[in-house]
């Protein structure tokens, strides 16, 4: 989704705006823009529908005066308005005075934008950001100070915004947030403000995050204004990690790469937490008690974890667990005793946020497990389980997944032990089979690498495929469909192996191709003996016996696992095959701000 990056530097800001912007690529966008002073105190103003290369072009052929230290950046995911260079961001106003970067979604967009038109102001598009410009220079006229002038500007505005807002002439730059993440760093490279982490954490990896309604000038000392009185006090913050692991070292692409990395992210998990999961401190010395139901909110891939979270808790501790898909949470009924889990890699995807405000979770404890401990989520949540694993650049989730699934098992069983649920001798013991998971994900590895290959020219013309699976394999059916159609744009659905006759048969003919993802359950013979009957091409994916046989343990409580591996290999390979590009699947972002 959008992305944002502001700088005032000692070194030409565009420099540091196009390499930020270029580290935003990963959340995907259509559109790129940036607004740079000139020395004579000038603003070019630049944009593009092409990539971050065309921009390079841009600012190589600027022939006005030498670009100094101050610009903003931004990358556009199309929400309102076609991708076209004029919709792209930064936008201006009238006197091309006030140049705007905006994320989020303006509620009022089209009333301000009448009422804006009826007092003389020139709405260049049908963007909703482009009328922040406008009531800036509203207010601008009266105050005569950028500060108070985007103060008074964001009063008049219901939604959602990160903002960073460049004055021509003075070259100030005041950035604002409010329900879209937006931080600010300073470093010996100057002060900078961006959307994601990833932007600037080449020059520095301290930062803070603005809260709702807070106002920043972007300037050394510079003015702070928080938007309640009792505000929690400004924190600084550390990210974990550094540039370069968010690069390709080697790898043709992010997906490779993180796909690859998946034997050591569970390592290092549960290298983390393995020492505190039998004892219940884990759970306890996150202020978690007891609970009665768990409900858990996600999306996507993040669902499919939670799924898997949720099969634990179950199977292990015989307690109900309801999964609700975040944008359908409102309609939730609350239930007493509940604790609630919100699961979201990038911890900022709006319909999750979104749904912690609804009465089904309101008052329910509740524990985030986000790859972005200093997300919105986090910052929401009464405890976080950083599930570690590392930046995740692919748009496809790969890496999050397996790291949100052993995290979040490590979790419950934690509290299952530190709750009385089950003893810490079984806690231990289900620990060590955790402690399994690092070589059964590098041994699966290999076998995906050596197996899937050579299946991808007899599957590149299949239109659509059918995942099945049961019980504890379902997640992982259902995530294999998701990265399928994701990365291929072909249709894969998933069913549970026995609903197949209640209807899903009808699709199967001469060649369906049917993946099967075997937990050991030997019921789902008689289901592929249905398929096979019919015609349809069978792969599967799991324990022994099976055609892709990831050594999967058929009494493992959060099932077969290993067979994510393979699966995310098999869409991967079918799409390079297919010619897309694996790490921007089409219409596709990586972190989901808008509901
Ligand atoms: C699929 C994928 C998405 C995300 C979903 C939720 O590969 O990445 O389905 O899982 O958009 O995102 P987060 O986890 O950031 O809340």
């Amino acid at each position: 989704m959008c992305g944002i990056i502001a700088c005032r530097t000692i070194q030409p800001a565009v420099e540091y705006l196009c390499t930020g912007l270029r580290r935003l690529e990963y959340r995907g966008y259509d559109s790129v823009g940036v607004a740079l002073q000139t020395a004579t105190a000038e603003v070019a103003h630049l944009r593009t529908v092409e990539r971050i290369g065309a921009l390079d072009e841009l600012v190589r052929g600027w022939s006005g005066a030498p670009l100094n230290g101050v610009g903003i950046g931004h990358t556009r995911w199309a929400t309102h308005g076609l991708v076209s260079e004029e919709n792209a961001h930064p936008h201006a106003d009238c006197n091309r005075r006030i140049f705007v970067a905006h994320n989020g979604i303006i509620l009022n967009a089209d009333q301000l934008r009448d009422e804006l038109t009826r007092s003389g102001h020139r709405i260049a598009t049908a963007v909703d950001s482009e009328v922040l410009s406008h009531l800036i220079e509203d207010a601008l006229s009266e105050h005569r100070d950028l500060f108070k002038a985007v103060q008074t500007g964001l009063t008049r505005v219901q939604g959602t915004w990160a903002i960073a807002v460049l004055e021509r002439g003075t070259g100030r730059i005041v950035v604002a947030s409010n329900g879209s993440p937006l931080l600010v760093a300073h470093s010996a490279h100057g002060v900078f403000a961006a959307s994601d982490i990833a932007a600037i954490v080449d020059w520095t990896d301290e930062f803070q995050v603005l809260g709702d309604g807070d106002v920043v000038e972007l300037v050394d000392g510079g003015q702070w204004v928080r938007a309640e009185a009792d505000s929690v006090p400004l924190i600084s913050r550390r990210c974990s990690w550094q540039g370069r692991d968010a690069d390709l070292n080697g790898y043709s692409d992010f997906m490779a790469k993180e796909i690859n990395e998946q034997p050591a992210a569970a390592c290092r998990v549960i290298d983390d937490l393995g020492t505190s999961i039998d004892s219940g401190e884990l759970w306890t010395d996150r202020g978690l008690g007891t609970f009665d139901r768990l409900k858990i909110i996600g999306c996507g891939t993040s669902m499919n974890a939670g799924l898997v979270i949720g099969n634990v808790v179950r199977r292990l501790g015989r307690i109900p667990v309801t999964c609700t898909i975040a944008s359908e949470a409102a309609d939730d009924i609350p239930e007493t005793g509940q604790l609630t889990l919100a699961i979201s890699q990038s911890g900022e995807t709006a319909d999750v946020l979104q749904a912690l405000t609804s009465d089904a979770i309101g008052g329910a404890p509740l524990v985030a497990l986000t790859n972005n401990q200093h997300s919105s989520l986090a910052r929401r949540a009464d405890a976080v389980l950083n599930c570690d694993a590392g930046p995740e650049i692919g748009v496809a989730a790969t890496k999050t997944f397996v790291c949100q699934v052993i995290a979040g098992a490590a979790l419950m069983i934690s509290g299952l032990s530190a709750t009385g649920r089950i003893d810490r001798s079984a806690a231990a013991r289900l620990t060590d089979d955790l402690r399994r998971l690092p070589e059964k994900l590098a041994a699966a590895l290999n076998v995906a690498q050596c197996r899937v290959p050579p299946l991808i020219e007899e599957l590149s013309d299949c239109a659509g495929f059918i995942f099945i699976a049961k019980g504890s394999g379902l997640p992982y059916a259902a995530e294999g469909a998701l990265k399928l159609k994701e990365l291929t744009y072909r249709w894969a659905e998933h069913y549970p192996a026995g609903e197949l006759k209640h209807g899903p048969l009808a699709l199967i003919g001469a060649g369906t191709p049917v993946v099967v993802v075997d937990n050991g359950d030997t019921r789902l013979r008689a289901n592929m003996a249905e398929i096979a009957a019919r015609g349809g091409q069978l792969l599967t994916i799991g324990s022994a016996d099976s055609a892709i046989d990831v050594a999967s343990d058929p009494s493992a409580a959060w099932g077969p696992l290993e067979a994510t591996v393979p699966l995310q290999v098999l869409a991967r390979t079918l799409a390079l095959s297919l010619g897309h590009d694996v790490d921007k699947p089409r219409n596709l972002a990586k972190s989901v701000t808008v509901q």
